[in-house]
């Protein structure tokens, strides 16, 4: 599939917008500055897929995560920050990931993918 630009400019700090790549769901989540520091404080070597803070978002982009949609369990899509969790919560068998996509409870196995992306100044980001 070809490559597709998003336009970051409409989202809000906190906001998760969805677009799709080669047909797979891909979120896209400006991270609030508090998420932003609570994650990169994770002690990442205890987690179930240990992935430091940039290995999910590029430095000099902090605060962009851009990673798969579907849960790395059976593929159900998680649902953002449910009940206070600042995350996301696989409703099919209680998977959780933090906010940058890292798995922090199973069955899930490995953390939201990151697919192939970069910068186009700070506006723009393209997928592929
Ligand atoms: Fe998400 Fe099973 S598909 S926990």
């Amino acid at each position: 599939g070809a490559p597709i630009e998003v336009d970051l400019t409409p989202i809000t700090e906190g906001q998760i917008i969805n677009v799709f790549w080669r047909g797979k769901l891909i979120f896209v989540r400006r991270l609030t500055q508090k998420e932003i520091g609570e994650m990169k404080a994770v002690q990442a070597a205890q987690m179930i897929d240990p992935a430091p803070f940039y290995a999910r978002v590029k430095e000099g982009h902090d605060q962009w995560l851009v990673a798969y949609g579907n849960c790395t369990h059976l593929g159900c899509v998680p649902i953002a920050n449910q009940g206070g969790h600042p995350g996301w919560g696989c409703p099919c068998h209680g998977s959780l990931f933090d906010a940058v996509g890292r798995v922090t409870r199973g069955p899930a196995p490995i953390n939201l993918p990151i697919p192939p992306y970069a910068f186009q100044g700070d506006a723009k980001v393209r997928i592929g």
